[in-house]
């Protein structure tokens, strides 16, 4: 067993560590509170590789592996989890489930401009009426000669703004349950597709998540993922790598929590001494520790057996629900232990606490996540 990065594995991380302490935390409280996207960064992260990092070099892709995905992410997450979010959708969500599911047409057509950044995708499967329950759904695709027609309303789309190209789950056939779901890539300029007003949100105020109209948008048949019927097994195995970059973002913000910890506790004197040296606090500081080692380690496993081709669904649920909860309690900690000024937003770790709890949500929310390893265990 090796722990040890390598060399490309560190530049990566060194890569995005620098990016994300220079360029991305200046700003990040302003962004938060003035929802602004970082129309900038994410270009500046392109130009760096961070939005097609798994993706083939073929279709302008980083070739990289699993675990340097999480190591960018953790980094970017680190001083702006909004940014992260958009980063995972294109990477592990879109360009992932294009390159492998996609026609050659739609690789060809779509991925080089997804991967290299130019161009932003979004992945739209929820429904006002369901979420977890996500085969549940209303919006219907119905074949038209050569196309098909798509009506319904999709939710909670991160990206749903500012992407270019959205993959829409639809139903192909109705009474057949799952099996009646297909995917499709809708291109933003195709009449009848509407963009909602963006939701205001608790965290991650600086990327958007808005509702998507489709009002018989006409999609030409080259545009299906896969084949009719496939749609909901395409969503979640897409869903099991996208769990282990929420679980990178997750550590993100649980690291963010103890370096600022670390860093306040040492400045703070309370009664003549820095708040670091009275034994509650080190506790604090020790648990936290313990825990996002422990998240990182899970996270770790995960994208290695991604990387290795071996099943990894059930412990990317295991990475996921761990570092979202870890994120949650080293976020509530690190506000606690900065006292009143943890609880004002200038000091910028209350944003920590209302970011960590999206983790536990999207992309599957705790309770599903540990419905998957169940299932896992007892089958
Ligand atoms: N990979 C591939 N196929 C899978 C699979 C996986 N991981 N898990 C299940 N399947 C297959 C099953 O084998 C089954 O196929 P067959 O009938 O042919 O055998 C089919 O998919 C349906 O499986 P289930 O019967 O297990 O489905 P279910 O309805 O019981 O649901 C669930 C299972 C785990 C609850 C699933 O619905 C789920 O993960 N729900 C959460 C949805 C979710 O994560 N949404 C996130 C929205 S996207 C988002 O948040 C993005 C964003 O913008 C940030």
């Amino acid at each position: 067993m090796n722990f040890e990065l390598t060399e490309e594995q560190k530049l990566v991380q060194k890569t995005a560590r620098d990016f994300s302490r220079t360029e991305l935390l200046p700003g990040a409280v302003d962004r938060d509170v003035k929802k602004i996207w970082p129309k900038e960064h994410i270009k500046k992260m392109a130009e760096l590789g961070f939005m097609g990092m798994m993706t083939s070099p073929k279709f302008n892709g980083g070739g990289m592996d699993t675990i340097s995905y999480t190591l960018a992410m953790e980094e970017i997450a680190r001083s702006d989890a909004s940014a992260s979010v958009i980063m995972s959708v294109n990477n592990s969500l879109v360009c992932y489930l294009l390159e492998k599911y996609g026609s050659d047409f739609i690789k060809d057509s779509f991925l080089p401009q997804l991967a290299s950044g130019k161009k932003l995708g979004a992945f739209s499967l929820s429904e006002p009426q369901s979420g977890s329950d996500a085969s549940n759904m209303n919006t219907v695709a119905i074949k038209d000669g050569s196309n098909y027609i798509i009506n319904g309303t999709k939710n909670w789309v991160t990206n749903g703004k500012y992407s270019d190209y959205v993959l829409v789950f639809a139903i192909t056939e109705k009474g057949v349950g799952h099996k009646g779901i297909s995917c499709f890539l809708v291109e933003k300029s195709f009449d009848g597709f509407e963009v909602g007003k963006p939701e205001d949100k608790l965290g991650i105020r600086s990327s958007d998540t808005t509702e998507l109209y489709f009002d018989n948008v006409c999609v030409p048949k080259t545009h299906l993922i896969g084949k009719e019927g496939e749609g909901f097994r395409i969503a979640l195995s897409t869903l099991d790598g996208g769990r282990i970059g929420i679980a990178a973002q997750a550590l993100g913000i649980a690291q963010s929590a103890l370096d600022n910890s670390i860093s306040y506790s040492k400045e703070r004197q309370q009664f003549g001494k820095p708040i670091a040296m009275n034994q509650s606090i080190q506790n604090k500081l020790a648990d936290m520790a313990i825990e996002i080692e422990s998240a990182r380690l899970l996270t770790r496993k995960a994208a290695w057996l991604k990387d290795s081709k071996l099943d990894f669904g059930y412990a990317a649920s295991m990475a996921k629900v761990y570092a979202s909860e870890v994120a949650m309690r080293a976020s509530t900690e690190c506000v606690q232990i900065h006292g009143g000024y943890g609880y004002i937003k200038e000091t910028g770790v209350e944003r920590l606490m209302r970011d960590a709890k999206i983790t536990q949500i999207y992309e599957g929310t705790s309770e599903i996540q540990r419905l998957v390893i169940a299932r896992h265990l007892l089958k």
